[in-house]
């Protein structure tokens, strides 16, 4: 580990643009690298915080496909999107760039060459699957087949969502081409593969000799796990028509693969950000570089990309890839898929004003050490009852009793007693204290150190009693409110990494500026006679009402979820075309409709169906209000022998779907059609 480098690179994982950002990103990968980032700012280290869009792949060019869009109208919706939600969160990037940037295009390309000339590659030629109606090589995304571990006819090339078997394309029964639904054929193809197996030796001793301890248990036995396994020559290269052009000749309608290329999207981003010193944070020895990212992301950021960076040759490695697991969301997995999740954008827009609130929630149980669970109660329980009675409330009694007792200017200290003495030396320990678990990537421990520091304000309070003495000894509440006013000017300061809009609403308050780190524990920041703005609710109560509705949200997530994922009822016998053609189907508008007296399920309709208007009971009273009905077109059976329902002749059938929970919906003609127009 390096201990006083003289500056740091902080990456956090590109973020895929093919969907929103939810909250497993946030908990798993940008709010810690955030806290981290804003620390080292406040500790007045050189720092520079990179991001932007992973806009290659293969996930990109599914979405394109199944929106009907191009890929580029795809990255610019979600980079776009992404981009502003991660401001609105208060994620302090020095720069968000994009991976289909010219930058980008030229460092990737670059970097691939390099390794290419220094014969860094071993070309091989394999088959893959090729769709001859498409006229392509397929990725392992692109193909469907049955799973030969559990039989769903539907796994992909690379891996069943079924058994979560991972599989490789020709692995698959029966595989047909996303594309085209034909069966594939197997075509050789030329690709270039980084030999990883000749950098085992290397990555043990720099990872498991040399990282033992220093990084996260989690992160270390899974890269420990892959090396045991034995490491194997990995292709870079993949046919698809969407990436930075494999640079050399012979390569034509290959693509750089997306692993290859986004790691290396952080150099071209800062390339972008600093184009004349960007080298200083990527080559010089004196650069601690650290990358944030999820658990899925290990093997890429621990094992491959520094095999990449070391066959280059001129690159720092990472000091540290402080991964996190995974946050689940009320008990379930978070699944993009399922929409199992609660998406940024949406949190911002219900809860406006609130992105410090999920930044507290989210870092509390954030999944550092396993995974842990996100729900809208603990949510509720955490802004009402720590930051809301904890925080805010320490903060709110200290600026009202110093307007109410000192016209809202800092009173002097005075005789300090054992106990003032006693807090001021525990706030004097505090920034070391939260500042030593943020450079070891506690962020938890951290945050709720700081919550330990606005108990303490409270407690001195609560033991000291202002409000009481304020008649008898004003000199001692002078001194009281001086020290609870010094505690809310390093509140203002040491909460800034973990909320910052909280931290400009302290600066506001008090109309302070916050200190360099390592000054919060000063017990003389704020000056007497310094005058303090008026108080104001840094948090508000966040009611039953508010978290019921989200919770509902995902109760109607689950129960369309369920639905689609219903099995459909199976097919019945075969007909006859003679049968089918006796039944008399007709479009028809219903002209009226009531409720059959003293049943729950029955509709008495009139249908003008062309030639006549005819009464036909339906049970559908469940589903339908009998007034919505009236003007609509339906589909009818004309000819179904008339019975009596209810003492009611019914002249016919209306025709419904039936959804997997039961509920109904009319048959009716996509435009407009004549009455009496025959079903064919
Ligand atoms: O898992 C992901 O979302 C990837 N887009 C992360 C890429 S990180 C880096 F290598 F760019
Ligand atoms: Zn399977």
């Amino acid at each position: 580990m390096q201990s006083d480098p003289q500056r740091y690179t902080v990456t956090a994982a590109l973020p895929y643009a093919n969907g929103p950002v939810h909250i497993g990103h946030l908990a798993g990968v940008y709010l810690p690298a955030d806290i981290y980032v804003r620390y080292l700012r406040a500790a007045g280290r050189d720092v520079k915080f990179i991001c932007g869009s992973d806009e290659h792949g293969v996930p990109i060019t599914i979405r394109a496909q199944k929106e009907g869009v191009t890929p580029q109208q795809v990255v610019d919706k979600y980079h776009a999107l992404i981009r502003d939600s991660f401001v609105d969160f208060g994620v302090s990037f020095d720069i968000y760039s994009r991976t289909s940037s010219a930058t980008h295009r030229e460092v990737s390309s670059g970097f691939f060459l390099k390794l290419y000339n220094d014969g860094k590659f071993v070309e091989q030629t394999s088959q893959q699957y090729y769709d001859e109606k498409a006229d392509q090589f397929l990725a392992d995304r692109y193909i469907v087949g049955t799973c030969p571990n559990c039989g769903n006819e539907n796994a992909y090339g690379d891996q069943c969502e079924k058994c979560g078997s991972s599989l490789s394309p020709t692995e698959l029964i029966n595989p047909r081409s996303m594309l085209s639904g034909n069966q594939p054929v197997l075509r050789d193809t030329k690709h270039w593969y980084l030999p990883l197996d000749q950098y085992e030796p290397w990555l043990r001793e720099w990872i498991i000799e040399g990282h033992k301890g220093d990084w996260k248990a989690n992160v270390y036995g899974q890269c420990k796990s892959w090396i045991d396994q034995g490491l194997h020559p990995r292709a870079v290269t993949r046919d698809l028509d969407w990436g930075v052009p494999v640079p050399v000749p012979g390569a034509e309608g290959k693509v750089l693969y997306v692993w290859f290329d986004a790691p290396i999207g952080y150099i071209s981003a800062t390339k972008d950000l600093l184009p004349d010193t960007w080298e200083t944070y990527w080559k010089d020895s004196g650069t601690k570089l650290v990358h944030f990212i999820g658990k899925d992301n290990i093997v890429f950021h621990c094992i491959i990309f520094p095999a990449m960076l070391k066959a280059h040759g001129e690159y720092i490695l990472p000091d540290n890839v402080p991964a996190n697991e995974f946050l689940n969301l009320e008990g379930d997995k978070i699944s993009t898929s399922r929409n199992w999740a609660v998406w940024l954008h949406e949190y911002l827009q219900d809860f406006p004003g609130k992105a410090d609130v999920l930044r507290y929630v989210l870092c509390a149980n954030a999944p550092e050490t396993k995974d842990n669970d996100f729900t809208w109660k603990d949510f509720q329980a955490r802004n009402n009852n720590e930051l809301l009675a904890t925080f805010g409330n320490f903060v709110n009694r200290a600026v009202v009793l110093t307007h109410k007792y000192f016209g809202g200017k800092i009173p002097a200290r005075n005789e300090l007693t054992d106990f003032d003495q006693e807090v001021l030396q525990q706030l004097s320990e505090f920034p070391t204290r939260i500042g030593q678990l943020i450079d070891n990537y506690r962020f938890r421990d951290a945050l709720a150190e700081l919550l330990n520091l606005a108990r303490l304000g409270n407690k001195y309070l609560a033991d000291t009693e202002p409000w009481k003495l304020i008649k008898t000894d004003e000199s001692r509440v002078a001194t009281i409110l001086n020290i609870a006013l010094q505690i809310t000017a390093s509140l203002t300061t040491l909460v800034e990494p973990f909320l910052p809009a909280t931290s400009a609403k302290l600066e506001a308050m008090l109309q302070i500026e916050k200190t360099a780190w390592y000054a919060a524990g000063n017990p003389d920041a704020l000056p007497a006679g310094h005058q303090v703005g008026e108080a104001f609710l840094l948090f508000d109560k966040i009611e039953d009402a508010t978290v019921e509705a989200q919770v509902q949200k995902l109760l109607d997530t689950k129960k369309a979820n369920q639905l689609a994922s219903a099995p459909v009822t199976p097919a019945k016998e075969n007909v006859s075309f003679d049968d089918f053609s006796r039944m008399d189907l007709r479009i028809g508008t219903i002209i009226a409709a009531e409720k059959v007296a003293k049943t729950k399920k029955l509709l008495k309709l009139t249908i003008d169906t062309g030639l006549d208007e005819r009464t036909i009971v339906s049970g559908i009273a469940e589903f339908f209000i009998p007034e919505a009905l009236v003007g609509q077109q339906v589909m009818v059976l004309l000819n179904l022998a008339p019975r009596e329902i209810k003492g009611i002749e019914s002249q016919g059938m209306l025709l419904l779907a039936e959804n997997a929970d039961g509920s109904l919906a009319l048959m009716q003609p996509g435009q407009q059609t004549r009455n009496g127009s025959v079903v064919l």
